[in-house]
């Protein structure tokens, strides 16, 4: 029987995994399902600031070297995620007392030693994540306030000073469909391209939490970056219900909500879907109380035993066609 890899590899479709490295090191049917389902890998958190940044002038690359290695000993791309976010900043960064300056150097820094360690294994970037709020403003961050509202412009330059060959993106989510956000985050980026900046693409995380996705309103949403000449691609799927209101058939109904998100994807012409994990018992909705307790835990492909779950077979049926 096909793997999900072997049908996406079939019709040069990218079907990606986050993973976490300890499961990796730890459990061997993790390892061997992610390697044989799936033909790209993003490290879940490891590329992140606070986990490769334990002080100050020090990286701890460990992790990060764990899941990209994983990844290309078994022929799988890889994208980098990600290299400023207002999130999962090193603790160490609330104690300091830097100048604006001194955290732009320190940024740029960041950006050239990361970039550059995996300059021929990194394929693709999350050059910056989340940048915009629900509302659809600029969202303050520390590195809005340290560097100015141009801090964007200035991560992609330093990106591709360092590796001009890989594939550099905004990220974000609650952008899947034509929205206020996803309006906002066009705006941007149709601004960030006239000004020359080095963007190549747009990642939608496509969360899908409680609601369900609208295929067209997706299908839609990445034909119009498409036609600004960014590619598009699905970074971090995954699908679930709101906890109290899980319908008898959610499993179908999961099935349902993916096969209808690849063949938007396939229809407007994006070619890469990234789940966020492989099986369900690593799913940051199994980890993340404030998340976890609103909705349903297992959003995946695959079950806590690493059995193929209906919205396994939807997608890979949807591949096949
Ligand atoms: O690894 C440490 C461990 O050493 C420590 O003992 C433990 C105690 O809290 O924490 C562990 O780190 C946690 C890490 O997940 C690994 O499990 C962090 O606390 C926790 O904050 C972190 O959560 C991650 C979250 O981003 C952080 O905001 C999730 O795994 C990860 O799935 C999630 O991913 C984000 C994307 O990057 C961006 N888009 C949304 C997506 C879902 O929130």
């Amino acid at each position: 029987e096909s793997t999900l890899r072997d049908v996406a590899d079939e019709r040069e479709f990218t079907i990606g995994t986050a993973i976490d490295p300890d499961s990796l090191r730890r459990d061997p049917s993790y390892w061997k399902t992610a390697s044989s389902e799936f033909n790209a890998v993003t490290p879940e958190n490891a590329l992140k600031m606070g986990p490769l940044r334990p002080s100050r002038h020090t990286y701890d690359f460990r992790d990060a070297d764990a899941v990209v290695n994983f990844g290309r000993e078994n022929d799988m791309t890889v994208r980098g995620h990600t290299l400023v976010w207002h999130n999962q900043k090193p603790e160490w960064f609330q104690a300091w007392d830097y100048t604006d300056e001194q955290l732009r150097q320190f940024l740029r820094e960041h950006i050239h030693t990361v970039v550059g360690r995996y300059r021929e294994t990194v394929d693709a970037w999350d050059v910056v994540n989340e940048a915009v709020a629900d509302d659809g403003s600029m969202r303050r961050t520390v590195w809005s306030d340290a560097l100015g509202e141009d801090y964007l412009e200035e991560a992609f330059t330093w990106a591709r000073e360092v590796n001009p060959d890989a594939d550099l993106y905004y990220n974000d989510y609650g952008a899947d469909e034509i929205n206020e956000k996803s309006d906002a985050i066009y705006d941007l980026l149709e601004g960030l391209l006239e000004r020359d900046v080095p963007i190549d693409g747009v990642g939608l995380q496509l969360h899908a939490l409680g609601d369900h996705p609208d295929p067209d309103s997706i299908a839609e949403n990445i034909e119009r970056f498409r036609d600004l000449g960014l590619e598009v691609q699905i970074t971090e799927m995954d699908v679930a219900f709101h906890a109290d209101d899980v319908p008898a058939d959610a499993l179908e109904i999961q099935a349902d909500y993916y096969r209808e998100v690849v063949e938007a994807c396939l229809e407007a012409g994006c070619d890469t879907i990234v789940t966020w994990d492989v099986h369900d018992a690593n799913s940051w909705l199994r980890s993340f109380k404030d998340f976890g307790e609103r909705y349903s835990g297992d959003p995946l492909l695959f079950d806590d035993r690493y059995e193929r779950k209906p919205a396994y077979y939807a997608v890979r049926d949807a591949l096949e066609e």
